[in-house]
């Protein structure tokens, strides 16, 4: 088929049906000069998923229409960011950018309040505020928020929508971006989509995967991964009004949405444009990997998951172009960066990196980090990583068997270690984790715990073993500095710049206690924010986080992965059109020694060490101390 032409007509076709009456002229010209430039990808990726249906040009008039009333309703302070940010597109990779996540209530308590913390977050360099999911959503357990019941309509232990209206516009004149959720794969069984269809509604139960029996899904069910083998086994879930079997990745009351069906692709369009229009910069897509669903697969990573999406990022660029995809995509790193493109997720969780820096600490060794950077850690110059050490959930060791296997590492017997490591079960351990996700029919887990309490130091105090306490620190220190030195979003979570250890309340509490991710969920309350319980840990990220922020070499320059100096160093290098820097860390807690080969790239001059603010001949050995790194900076 000739899309161009077949896309004019069809687009021709729409316009002339389309009722603007509600957008200006003025509007309505921008409008249209959005859907010119933007209508034949979304045409192109909406027909190769729905085509083959007979009813496709109503479905796609249908979305068109939608457009138009989410572009009307668009604020126009929120039109003018569109503009401003358009014309600075790469404003998430400068070097000032600094991210933070938290929930809302267990950091301020509610929306207000959350408010009062901006000063906080100013003095911390914070200007990316991720917003844990803060939507109506069932009582009790609702995967920490994940369970959406209605995405228009905020928690009411949290506020009203009206105050995060409020919120945003008080985060935008404080130079803050939010990031909100988009739960699109699934919703919560208590969404008036899931009520109708449990009442009986046909239209609403083809909103998700529902099947009359087991036959169909056992099927499916050959090729599946348990996400929470803890809570219940395979993907499905019986319900017994309709007495049907609905598809649940994720826990039984998240319903998977099922997007073969253009009229949900439709009705999440609609939400995921109010959204926009609440005023967010960016939205975390959550899940994305599992929202296409085909037989004889995993049901992961699927091409048309990668349609979708696209198509998704077609409908904001017409609507509310100021607002970027960031991909949570926690799989194989093979498929992490198929989500990455400018016209698809322009930021992306760099899960990659995080795992492996976590396998450093426990091993003391970086070559299954530095090969594993040098195969997929460079994306399109047009995006960005977003990196982390923690987040909210558990950490999965998604490293490549292949990669690992190259450098004779079995990746099962290592996950098997690393697990056992950091849940404090291998000899020698510093970490205090909790295993998670206990798989009984493989023996496979993951990993909760706060980053203070992984990298050693709830061990450390309570033993109050003061050397330990120092190391732990250290550690804490060097595993931020990788993330803010190599380039990318530096995303930081809530609570470890104090070094918060684990909360194990959650065990208390029955509508937690089956999931230990809480116990990485932490609250930081007033008193903490005002007498930091780990001021060393505190005044020294805040130092980085300085020196990052001043130097444009750790910005929007390149980035690229080195040999390792050494098996216990990780080496980067960092450039611009007149600067370089090579940051080095030491992941062991003995002195090392860099030869000055190793430094050859800053061609024999005088570098300054931008973290301790002293020079170094690059013609000499550079002694490292124990988890030491130094940020090494030339003009060119
Ligand atoms: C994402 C969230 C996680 C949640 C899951 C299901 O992975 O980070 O917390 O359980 O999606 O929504
Ligand atoms: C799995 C999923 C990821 C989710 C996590 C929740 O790793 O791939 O999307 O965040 O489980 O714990």
């Amino acid at each position: 088929m000739d899309f161009a032409k077949q896309s004019n007509l069809t687009l021709s076709r729409i316009l002339a049906q389309l009722d603007m009456s509600d957008l200006s002229a003025a509007q309505q010209k921008v409008f249209k000069q959005r859907l010119q430039s933007h209508f034949p990808s979304l045409f192109q990726s909406y027909y190769e998923v729905y085509g083959w249906q007979y009813d496709f040009f109503f479905h796609l008039q249908q979305l068109v229409n939608t457009l138009k009333t989410g572009f009307a309703e668009r604020p126009n302070t929120l039109k003018n960011k569109d503009k401003k940010k358009l014309a600075q597109s790469d404003w998430y990779k400068q070097e000032n950018m600094l991210g933070m996540a938290c929930y809302v209530d267990l950091f301020g308590g509610d929306l207000k309040k959350l408010q009062k913390r901006i000063p906080y977050f100013k003095s911390m360099g914070i200007n990316y505020v991720h917003l844990m999911p803060l939507y109506k959503s069932p009582e009790g357990d609702s995967d920490g928020g994940y369970a959406v019941s209605d995405y228009r309509t905020v928690n009411p232990a949290l506020g009203s929508m009206d105050d995060l209206k409020a919120l945003a516009k008080a985060f935008n004149s404080a130079g803050i971006n939010m990031v909100l959720d988009f739960v699109f794969n699934h919703t919560s069984d208590e969404h008036e989509w899931a009520m109708a269809a449990k009442a009986g509604s046909e239209q609403h139960q083809a909103y998700y995967y529902m099947f009359d029996d087991k036959t169909i899904p056992n099927q499916y069910e050959e090729n599946l991964r348990e996400i929470f083998p803890q809570v219940r086994r395979g993907n499905f879930t019986y319900e017994p009004k309709t007495k049907k079997w609905v598809w649940t990745t994720f826990n039984s009351f998240q319903w998977d949405v099922n997007y073969s069906n253009p009229e949900v692709f439709n009705a999440i369009t609609s939400e995921m444009l109010f959204l926009a229009n609440v005023g967010c910069d960016a939205l975390r897509l959550d899940a994305l990997a599992f929202i296409w669903k085909e037989m004889g697969t995993n049901c992961e990573n699927q091409a048309k998951a990668h349609t979708l999406i696209q198509a998704f990022n077609r409908c904001l660029q017409i609507v509310a172009p100021a607002v970027v995809f960031k991909s949570e995509a926690i799989v194989h790193p093979d498929e992490v960066v198929k989500y990455i493109d400018k016209d698809e997720c322009q930021l992306s969780y760099n899960p990659l990196l995080m795992a492996l820096i976590w396998n450093s600490l426990a091993t003391r060794k970086t070559r299954l980090l530095t090969a594993s950077m040098q195969k997929t850690g460079v994306i399109s110059e047009h995006c960005s990583w977003v990196n982390y050490i923690r987040c909210h959930d558990d950490i999965g060791w998604t490293f490549d068997d292949q990669v690992a296997a190259e450098l004779g590492i079995n990746g099962d017997d290592h996950r098997y270690f690393l697990n056992q490591f950091y849940t404090g079960r291998f000899a020698g351990s510093f970490a205090n984790g909790v295993a998670f996700g206990e798989n009984p029919s493989t023996g496979d887990c993951r990993v909760c715990g706060s980053l203070a309490s992984l990298c050693g130091l709830e061990r450390a105090q309570a033993e109050n073993d003061a050397a330990a306490i120092e190391l732990a620190i250290k550690r804490i220190l060097l595993v931020h500095s990788i993330i803010l030195s190599v380039g990318g979003v530096p995303l930081l979570y809530a609570g470890d710049d104090f070094g918060l250890l684990n909360d194990y309340s959650y065990q208390n509490d029955p509508s937690k206690q089956h999931d230990a991710r809480w116990v990485n969920r932490i609250a930081v309350d007033d008193k903490t924010l005002a007498a930091s319980p780990n001021p060393d840990i505190t005044n020294a990220l805040k130092q980085l986080i300085e020196i990052r922020q001043s130097q444009a070499v750790l910005g929007a320059a390149s980035t690229e992965f080195l040999p390792a100096p050494n098996e216990h160093a990780f080496a980067y290098l960092r450039e611009d059109q007149s600067e370089r820097c090579l940051c080095i860390a030491n992941f062991s807690e003995h002195e090392l020694t860099i030869h000055p080969e190793s430094l050859a790239c800053l061609q024999q001059s005088i570098a300054t060490d931008l973290c301790a603010l002293n020079t170094i001949d690059c013609r000499q050995p550079l002694y490292l101390g124990p988890y030491q790194f130094v940020w090494l900076k030339v003009s060119k």
